[in-house]
């Protein structure tokens, strides 16, 4: 009989969170308003035209949902703080009702021994923030900064990881140039100064906190693609380095090697000149990590397109800025309910690029999950077999990295329970656990029992 494959020791297994798609008490307890509050009132913006006002009503089910956390064999769960709930007005002094939200939420974590594993920005700006410009102006970052330093200082002595900024490409791309998610702007040049700042605030959160406390460990998430050409035409490969200088590379080389990469500035010198780019700034940017979070969905696969270089006299935005004129192309995989491929061996492709290209760092995989059609059988019972077989999938690429030498220490699944997936609503289903939005009813899912067997064991039946 074959071993079963088993984990290294101390392996985490976890799920992963945001505030604003599970917590809900949006207008409670002096919680101020966030971008995604406005974003997602505005008519036409979110699919099913829901808010996260509820959501999965966390704030209030806290405990309920710790317990579920802890069923799971769960080690280790990454969840956000919300900004505007503990700087409603986006400075100052922290909000004592935040942050007794967040104690209440550490200390059921840790008395059911589970470490917290935080992130202190998942999307949810403070709206005073953005009406002074948003990440657009440097001042967010000195502003995202403050906020980090008084967050680590408050918690500091239950926390031990803390990541600054989840997947920066999505606040300061699909927020500022595509404009499908708040604040719904559609200006690639912001967008490039958004992505700028939003890396200064990170290094200069990390600076700041290490100096607090350097026994934190401290990171930041990223989402990561491998970038492939449709074939090895000329123009098809270099739409590929274009996507992967914009979509990976604009954040992997500031953080980790302290330079924005030359083709990039090269590709983007149509829109800007980068002149928000400051002396000294590559160097913050660059604050040294413990930890590299990755979150993979999924691989693009791409070739030149005949559309404009860049943004047409139109405005119309693009999902790529300088690389307008490039396609993705369908390689007729299986696909998820959010239309993206199935592709596990992109996983271990993003993580043996890091492995041999980037100086060595501690890597987790920080987000990956699958969006099925959910429903409760007639039973009650929520079998979800696609999940079962995908998250299988991808545990098995991450396994075989570790054999080949990679250094990934954890493992956090998205996501804990059904919530509000942004510019798509509640129309889309992540969870291991089924939420039945009417009476709030949390239902563990097949997938749920197949991920506590493997947390539990460390390997994968
Ligand atoms: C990435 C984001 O961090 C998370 O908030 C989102 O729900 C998942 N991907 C799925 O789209």
């Amino acid at each position: 009989m074959s071993q079963p494959a088993r984990f290294p020791e101390g392996f985490f297994w976890g799920t992963a969170t945001a505030s604003y798609q599970i917590e809900g008490a949006a207008t409670e307890d002096g919680r101020g308003p966030s971008i995604w509050d406005t974003f997602s009132h505005t008519p036409g913006r979110i699919a099913d035209g829901s808010n996260g006002d509820v959501a999965c009503d966390h704030y209030h089910r806290y405990a309920e949902d710790v317990k579920l956390i802890a069923d799971l064999g769960s080690t280790h769960y990454r969840f956000s703080f919300a900004w505007p709930r503990l700087q409603p007005r986006g400075e100052g002094q922290l909000h004592p009702a935040g942050v007794a939200f967040y104690d209440r939420l550490i200390d059921s974590l840790l008395d059911a021994g589970v470490q917290p594993w935080v992130t202190l920005y998942h999307w949810d700006l403070p709206q005073v923030l953005e009406d002074r410009g948003g990440w657009p102006e440097r001042d967010t970052a000195d502003r995202f900064a403050d906020y980090a330093v008084r967050v680590h200082e408050r918690f500091r002595d239950r926390v031990r990881f803390w990541t600054t900024l989840n997947e920066p490409y999505c606040s300061a791309f699909i927020g500022y140039a595509e404009g499908r998610h708040a604040p719904g702007r559609t200006e690639p040049e912001a967008a490039l100064r958004a992505a700028h700042h939003l890396m200064l605030g990170h290094g200069k959160a990390v600076r700041a906190m290490r100096e607090q406390g350097p026994d934190g460990q401290f990171g930041v998430t990223l989402n990561l693609y491998p970038v492939d050409a449709a074939t090895d035409d000329p123009a098809d490969l270099d739409a590929a380095r274009r996507v992967d200088a914009l979509q990976n590379r604009i954040f992997l080389d500031p953080i980790l090697r302290g330079h924005y990469p030359t083709d990039l500035l090269d590709d983007v010198s149509v829109v800007t000149d980068a002149s928000y780019v400051r002396d000294g700034d590559e160097a913050t940017i660059a604050a040294p990590l413990d930890v590299l979070g990755v979150n993979y969905y999924t691989r693009h696969v791409v070739r030149a397109g005949s559309g404009p270089r860049v943004p047409g006299p139109d405005g119309k935005p693009s999902a790529f800025v300088a690389s307008a004129d490039v396609e993705k192309v369908s390689r007729g995989l299986p696909t998820t309910e959010m239309g993206w491929e199935i592709d596990p061996r992109g996983l271990r492709d993003v993580l043996v690029r890091l492995h041999q290209e980037y100086d060595p760092i501690p890597l987790f995989v920080t987000e990956n999950g699958i969006a099925c059609a959910d429903a409760p059988g007639a039973d009650g019972a929520v079998a979800d077999p696609e999940r079962v077989a995908y998250l299988d999938s991808h545990f098995r690429a991450a396994h075989s990295l570790i054999e080949q030498g990679v250094d990934l220490r954890g493992y956090f699944v998205w996501t804990l329970t059904d919530n509000f997936e942004w510019a798509w609503g509640f129309s889309r289903r992540f969870g291991l656990i089924y939420v039945d939005y009417e009476t709030q009813q949390r239902i563990p899912k097949d997938s749920a029992r197949y991920f506590a067997e493997v947390a539990r064991t460390n390997s994968l039946p």
